[in-house]
């Protein structure tokens, strides 16, 4: 029979259980305990999802030698504590996004992960979202030519989802960085990185933030690439990860909720003939499968590279850059400046 990863979890609140489901059917891992500081949590998780045991205290559940690796739906302010806790522990790590709120916490973690050769994945899910991944492969096979221009955005109304006395309401957890490390991560991941970036933000709607709730940032790539990000926590629409790409050569607007992908095209194959007078372009809708979460490719990505040895994706420099960009744009807005991304961890 073909190993199995033994995976702890440490967390059992609201996102604990779209890693469980998605743990569920995985072939290469299976969930042998959890944790969480509110007990009852991780008791009823346990009863839910037939877990043998669950702990109040995290550090019992890293004392378990059978435990391979962990993942950790936790509050952001706790991602760098509990995430180096586990790698000295010995075990491979599954952090959620964002990886942490600044920078020193990022390169803390980074250090961790080499200091002890266990590997150390950021769960930024949106590597998984099917739709993402083929308007990434569509890119790099030159659908659309060179790339000239990226936006995408993370518009999601928290205002009925709240939060409010929670840790996601605090002055340090900037929505950018929250919800927006989404679109910065799937930018990074079709763009590459982004050198600087220049920032305007507002609060008009979650007046009772300390944050603002609306932040847009445009950005400058190597090559003459340019982009955009927008993110709203206080919009009034239904929530979308929208996305445009435009090339030289053809053009994909995609999000995370809708079946396909639209490729825009000058010419097909030489088929430009069967483009009517007033068409300039041909449009195709390419259907993708729907998975917003994509929790079990991710959480089955990050065990097979445990079986066999192979770097996760998007590792702690990979978490950290998204989160730099991040920071970039906070510090943008502050300013009123452009201001450059610093990549050193
Ligand atoms: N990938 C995504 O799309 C996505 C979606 C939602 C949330 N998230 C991320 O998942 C993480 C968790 O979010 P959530 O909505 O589940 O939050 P939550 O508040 O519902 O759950 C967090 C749990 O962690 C527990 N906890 C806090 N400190 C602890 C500690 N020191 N030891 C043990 N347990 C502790 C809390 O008691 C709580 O049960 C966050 O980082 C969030 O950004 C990611």
């Amino acid at each position: 029979m073909n190993k199995k990863i033994k995976l702890g979890m440490i967390g059992a609140g609201s996102f604990s259980r779209e890693h469980l489901e998605g743990i569920r059917g995985l072939k290469n891992a299976e969930i042998v305990a959890i944790a969480d500081s509110i007990e009852e949590r991780a008791k009823e998780k346990a009863e839910t999802f037939a877990i043998p045991s669950y702990y109040k205290d995290y550090k019992e559940l890293l004392a378990r030698e059978d435990i391979d690796a962990v993942t950790l739906p936790l509050p952001d302010q706790v991602h760098c504590q509990i995430a180096v806790d586990a790698l000295r522990a010995g075990k491979h790590v599954l952090c959620e996004k964002p990886m942490a709120l600044d920078i020193e916490e990022c390169k803390t973690m980074i250090a961790a992960a080499k200091e002890t050769g266990k590997q150390l994945m950021v769960g930024q899910i949106g590597r998984y979202t099917p739709a993402f991944v083929k308007a990434k492969q569509l890119v790099e096979e030159g659908v659309i030519g060179d790339l000239v221009f990226i936006e995408s955005e993370y518009a999601h109304d928290y205002s009925k989802i709240g939060g409010t006395g929670g840790w996601r309401v605090t002055p340090e957890r900037h929505p950018i960085l929250g919800g927006g490390c989404h679109a910065i991560d799937l930018i990074r991941m079709i763009a590459g990185n982004p050198t600087e970036v220049t920032a305007y933000a507002t609060n008009k709607v979650l007046l009772d933030w300390p944050i603002n709730d609306t932040t847009i940032g445009i950005m400058k790539f190597e090559n003459g690439v340019i982009g955009k990000v927008f993110n709203s926590h206080g919009c009034k629409r239904k929530y979308t990860m929208r996305t445009a790409v435009y090339g030289t050569k053809g053009t994909l607007i995609f999000d995370n909720t809708t079946p396909f992908i639209s490729v825009f095209k000058e010419e097909l194959n030489g088929m430009d003939s069967f483009l009517g007078e007033d068409q300039q372009v041909i449009e195709m809708k390419l259907p993708v499968q729907l998975n917003n979460h994509n929790c079990a490719g991710e959480i089955e990505d990050f065990c097979d590279c445990i079986l066999n040895n192979r770097p996760v994706t998007t590792d702690g420099v990979e978490g950290a850059s998204t989160v730099s960009v991040g920071l970039a744009i906070v510090k943008s807005v502050e300013t009123g400046l452009p201001v450059k991304v610093d990549y050193n961890f």
